[in-house]
């Protein structure tokens, strides 16, 4: 099977058996290590991505479902020269990880988060993010991050 779709804005075609998982394309045929696997049950959002703008859990996903999508992937956030998304900047600056092993996914839940409830409140933007697990912060750093890319981004308007 030989699917095309665009990963970080650049075109790819990726030959894989008809089962491949979205994940395991990422990871395995691309190299992008950014989007984690936390766990087998599509549970843990660690493997979150963009698929045409939305977060999807790209574990719970087959490669040719996403066939001609625009996918992004933690490494395609940040713009060409380095400067982070102000997502990923809001995590560094609130400190919104520790091991990190979530953040990937977590930036890119928050990202769409983002988009569709530009105004949630901290109860909204914790609720959003149930799907995305961390072992580390107990979230309120998250959720500050959140609240602060939010800002910023009212901000840029
Ligand atoms: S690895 Fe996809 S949800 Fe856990
Ligand atoms: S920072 Fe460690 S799991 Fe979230």
């Amino acid at each position: 099977m030989s699917i095309e779709l665009t990963v970080n804005g650049r075109p790819r075609r990726i030959d894989a058996p008809a089962h491949t998982l979205l994940v395991q394309a990422l990871r395995e045929q691309l190299q992008l290590t950014g989007t984690h696997v936390g766990c087998d049950t599509a549970q843990c959002g660690a493997c979150t991505v963009l698929v045409d703008g939305r977060a999807i859990k790209s574990c719970n996903v087959l490669l040719a479902q996403v066939a001609g999508a625009q996918v992004t992937t933690i490494e395609g956030l940040a713009q060409p020269d380095g400067t982070l998304h102000p997502m990923q900047a809001a995590f560094k600056e609130c400190h919104g990880l520790q091991c990190g092993f979530c953040t990937p996914g977590m930036v890119l839940s928050a990202v769409d988060l983002c988009r569709r409830h530009p105004q949630a409140d901290a109860r909204e933007i914790r609720e959003q993010l149930e799907g995305n697990i961390c072992r580390c912060t107990g979230y309120q750093n998250i959720v500050r991050a959140v609240q602060q890319a939010q800002a910023a981004t009212a901000a840029a308007a």
